[in-house]
């Protein structure tokens, strides 16, 4: 890392701030420890913009606290509880961003969790999230190998954008790209150089050599991930909610985009992670990757 020199000012951190027991502010960001089941209930209804989050999938993960091996039918009937609590606090125009991975073995999870919400919300569009893709000899991006005569290896996860119409409108292009064909531009009538990028999102984690550089949690998304969905739904004055907080993505991309967070988080230690990840900021040369 190169030398800070005295033209380069420290970014000023924000105080980490208990608001008694189980509650941290740092700057506008909220975190709460505890149980979303029951924090989700103390939030006012219809006061959250959007939701961004990424629930345990049910493949025995081995978090701190909870345990990540119950039941199909009891995981499925819990999180359809969480879903509910999550419709009363959305706004009627909010979104509802949920990540969700299977396996090789079982690929019907992410389908049977966005299954449980089908009563309550339009699922209005359904992005891929790929973490590695391979193009001609080509690789690029990161994923778990699996041994087997049987199975691929698992190399995307599903986002689903739920809303309560189906008809909340987004801003495309505010995750857009420049034409490829720059003649689209004034033969389709479009005002700048800036088209839909679709459902398919390359988000590859970045390269990492051990745990604490992965905020030793076992199953982060990457912040571009959350930074995408908020910037798509649209930031200005968005209150962000993430009840599966883990160790804080979802808000350390709210506080990047100058968005107010509120993070829900069942494990102590990974709430204080959160914390100290939004207290210490993020370095600017990690910006793009993290
Ligand atoms: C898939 S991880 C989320 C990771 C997060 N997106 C990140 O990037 O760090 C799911 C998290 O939910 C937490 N969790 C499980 N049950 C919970 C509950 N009832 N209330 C709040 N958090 C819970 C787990 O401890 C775990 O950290």
């Amino acid at each position: 890392m190169a030398a800070r020199t005295t033209r380069q000012k420290r970014r000023p951190r924000a105080p980490i701030e208990a608001t008694g027991g189980a509650e941290l502010r740092i700057g506008r960001q909220r975190i709460l420890t505890g149980d979303c089941a029951d924090a989700l209930a103390s939030l006012a209804p219809a006061s959250v913009d959007l939701v961004v989050t990424s629930p345990p999938y049910n493949i025995g993960i081995a978090y701190r606290t909870y345990r990540d091996d119950r039941p199909r039918e009891q995981y499925l009937g819990w999180f359809a509880a969480i879903g509910a609590s999550i419709a009363r606090v959305l706004k009627p125009d909010g979104s509802f961003f949920l990540n969700v991975g299977s396996t090789s073995a079982d690929p019907w999870i992410a389908l049977d969790v966005a299954q449980t919400l089908r009563a309550r919300f339009r699922l209005q569009n359904h992005i891929q999230w790929v973490k590695s893709v391979s193009i001609g000899e080509d690789s690029l991006g990161h994923f778990k190998p699996i041994s087997s005569r049987r199975f691929l290896n698992h190399n995307h996860e599903a986002i689903f954008h739920f809303t309560r119409t189906g008809a909340v409108p987004i801003d495309r292009l505010a995750i857009g790209v420049p034409f490829k064909d720059k003649s689209n531009i004034a033969r389709w009538g479009h005002a700048r150089d800036r088209r839909c990028a679709g459902n398919v999102w390359f988000i590859p984690y970045r390269t990492v050599q051990s745990r604490a550089e992965k905020f030793d949690h076992p199953a982060g998304f990457p912040v571009e991930l959350a930074e995408r969905c908020i910037r798509l739904h649209g930031v200005k004055d968005a209150l962000v909610l993430d009840p599966f907080l883990g160790a804080g993505s979802t808000l350390v991309a709210a506080a990047r985009l100058g968005c107010r967070g509120i993070g829900i988080e069942i494990d102590p230690q990974y709430a204080r992670t959160a914390a100290e990840r939004l207290k210490n900021g993020i370095p600017a040369r990690n910006r793009a990757k993290i």
